[in-house]
């Protein structure tokens, strides 16, 4: 029931008000799917505790005018909770990983959750290669639907089958098409967003300067995103996928080390991901080693890659039977480590997670020297300190498209220069604090051994790796300004100020934030 004592009431009032039927689509915690429909999307249960703070309401709009009413009526009642200024949460996709898009790390803090699962449409338009995609549209449904149609188009998102595009494209978006056409971010024709006065924009009513803050610039931030316009881009009908793994026994030192020589300079047909953790020994018991496992895809059939990878890349030995030949759209389920007979049909499923039922954080970093082999042996030192598979690395390859694209050309920066990209990340199962802090502490470790070997001044991270040890929002004023610079300049480099100007123009009273929003200057001003 939506008629209680509690202060939203106003605004739920003013929400009827809009619309009679809308209480339907508004849940108070009092109501029995509440609990359901919060953890239905949570995407690590890091964040799904008993102490996690929760939403005050959920609220799951069908179509844009009940978004559009709920801005309304959060501005017409300034939405004062106890003193403090309700906040709005979106979710598209629930893969933020420090899980801001339904949770809060400030207990104190009073937030609706703006949930857009119902905003799942997608349409392709097969003769201009365009589709329309909403925000809780998975990156697995969309190429899925993609292949349902052409085995020779596809769109350069990531490889979590499970993510939504919302969030994803929000902050930028690779995947193994990267090295060919960019990112999900640079592949964007048009899109919709509703603002902090509830106006619906697109393209041209928005003007080029928020058209380009929302492709990259992090989401919950310059307004609500109810549809993308995309750029669906021409692959093979068939591709290579491979999987070569090295032990410490077996050279794995040196033939990371070798990688970091060819990876960017390859053909922008291939692409490597590379994954670095302990592992069994295979050879002797009650034993650990390091394994790297090297997953490449390339646009073409084995034919035209075996003889490529024997020129460019011997060091790595890759034979015919460490790869197949697929479709595209089988080779995302290859990556995201489905079993190879498994139905395309798996990309719809919203529920399976790359990270099982483990809790985990990641961190990010860029390459732009290669990693001393001394280096390598001190991540394989850390490696071995957190156990088996419950930490690692993943390293993602960049150079060519990668490298042409300006920086300024949207907010994502990290392009012409970077090797390799580097995700650190610690899963866990075990549950309470002090596991917890165990890994977080872990990784932490892990994250300042890397310092003299990745990117400096700024020491850059990828904004959709959301990590908030590098800095939050909090308190207001112009502390969030200064203190927003340090971390949005790991996110986006120079184009932080731009951010901020963007901001100010579109949303000064800062209606959309969050611990991690680029802040508006007149908020101090
Ligand atoms: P979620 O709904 O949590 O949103 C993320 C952020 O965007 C939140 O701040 C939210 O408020 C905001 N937001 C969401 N929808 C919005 C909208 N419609 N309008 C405005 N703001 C909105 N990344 C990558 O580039 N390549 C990859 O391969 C992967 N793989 C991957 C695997 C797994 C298991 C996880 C957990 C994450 C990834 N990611 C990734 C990172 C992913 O791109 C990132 O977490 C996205 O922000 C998630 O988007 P969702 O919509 O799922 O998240």
């Amino acid at each position: 029931g939506v008629t209680s004592s509690q202060p939203y009431e106003e605004f739920l009032q003013c929400l009827e008000f809009h619309d009679s039927n809308i209480t339907s689509i508004v849940y108070t915690r009092a109501n029995s799917s509440f609990s359901s429909l919060l953890e239905s999307s949570i995407r690590n249960p890091r964040f799904d505790t008993s102490a996690t703070p929760k939403p005050l309401l959920i609220f799951t709009p069908r179509q844009i005018s009940h978004i559009e009413s709920a801005i309304r009526c959060s501005r017409a009642h300034r939405i004062q909770i106890r003193k403090h200024k309700f906040q709005i949460r979106i979710r598209s996709g629930g893969h933020d990983y420090e899980g801001l898009s339904y949770t809060s790390p400030d207990q104190n803090s009073s937030f609706l959750l703006l949930d857009l699962i119902r905003f799942r449409n997608i349409s392709i338009d097969l003769a201009q290669q365009t589709a329309w995609i909403q925000p809780a549209v998975t990156t697995g449904e969309l190429y899925y639907r993609i292949a349902e149609k052409s085995s020779i188009l596809a769109f350069p998102s990531g490889i979590c089958p499970t993510v939504g595009l919302g969030g994803q494209i929000s902050g930028g978006g690779w995947g193994t098409l990267l090295r060919k056409y960019g990112l999900a971010a640079d592949n964007v024709l048009d899109a919709t967003v509703i603002d902090a006065k509830g106006r619906i924009l697109n393209r041209a009513s928005m003007g080029e300067d928020l058209f380009w803050a929302i492709r990259g610039g992090g989401g919950n931030t310059f307004g609500i995103v109810i549809a993308w316009k995309i750029k669906l881009v021409p692959v093979p009908a068939t591709v290579t996928a491979c999987t070569v793994t090295r032990t410490l026994e077996q050279n794995a030192t040196e033939i990371v080390h070798r990688w970091q020589y060819v990876v960017d300079k390859l053909p922008n047909d291939v692409f490597f991901m590379v994954v670095l953790n302990s592992v069994a020994n295979p050879v002797q018991a009650n034993a650990t080693t390091i394994q790297a496992s090297f997953n490449s895809l390339y646009l073409g059939g084995i034919e035209g890659l075996i003889p490529m990878m024997d020129a460019k890349f011997p060091d790595l030995g890759l034979r015919r039977e460490n790869c197949v030949e697929m479709s595209w759209a089988k080779s995302i389920l290859y990556f995201a480590g489905f079993p190879l007979n498994s139905p395309l049909e798996s990309l719809l499923d919203r529920t399976i997670s790359a990270t099982g039922s483990a809790k985990f954080k990641g961190k990010s970093d860029y390459v732009k020297e290669p990693i001393p082999i001394s280096g390598f042996e001190g991540i394989w030192e850390k490696l071995k300190e957190v156990g088996v598979q419950t930490g690692g690395l993943i390293l993602a390859s960049y150079g060519g498209k990668m490298s042409e694209i300006p920086e300024s050309s949207i907010p994502f920066p990290h392009r012409a220069g970077n090797i390799y990209q580097v995700e650190e990340v610690a899963f866990w199962v075990e549950d309470g604090v002090e596991a917890a802090d165990g890994y977080l502490n872990w990784l932490r470790g892990l994250y300042e051994y890397m310092t003299p070997y990745v990117s400096k001044n700024p020491r850059e991270a990828y904004a959709n790796y959301r990590d908030l040890d590098i800095g939050r929002n909090g308190g207001g004023g112009e502390g969030d300004y200064r203190r927003a610079r340090s971390w949005g300049s790991s996110y986006y480099k120079n184009n932080f100020d731009r951010l901020v100007r963007v901001k100010t123009a579109v949303d000064p009273a800062n209606f959309f934030r969050n611990e991690q929003s680029i802040p508006p200057l007149s908020s101090w001003r």
